[in-house]
């Protein structure tokens, strides 16, 4: 295994429906989401660039689904699978956050 120049962790945790703090793959999308980033890195044959895992919780569920992209610590929030393609072009690929979709610094 080579060393990626990025990892990004991708929020799958899960709660009852019930749960006050909700979840990201609770309602919010983020297995799909996950299958969605698993894809693009096997069309762009990034395996070598690219380390994709998915997480327990990373903080800030309300703004779910949440993605963290190292070594930069872009959080980006409300991810769905529809911006999988974006964010492996932009970011994963070219080094460019997609702005639209990073979370603010307060919400660290
Ligand atoms: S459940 Fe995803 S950030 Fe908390």
């Amino acid at each position: 295994m080579s060393k990626p120049q990025r990892h990004v962790f991708v929020c799958t945790q899960n709660r009852p429906p019930q749960h006050p703090r909700g979840s990201c793959a609770g309602g919010k999308g983020s297995t799909a989401l996950l299958q969605a980033l698993w894809a693009e890195q096997q069309k762009r044959n990034a395996y070598d660039t690219v380390a994709i895992t998915y997480s327990g919780c990373l903080g800030p569920c309300d703004h779910g689904a949440n993605v963290l992209v190292y070594p930069e610590a872009v959080l980006y929030r409300g991810v769905t699978a529809a911006d999988a393609e974006e964010i492996f072009a932009s970011h994963l690929e070219r080094g460019e956050p997609v702005a639209r979709l990073v979370a603010p610094e307060t919400v660290w």
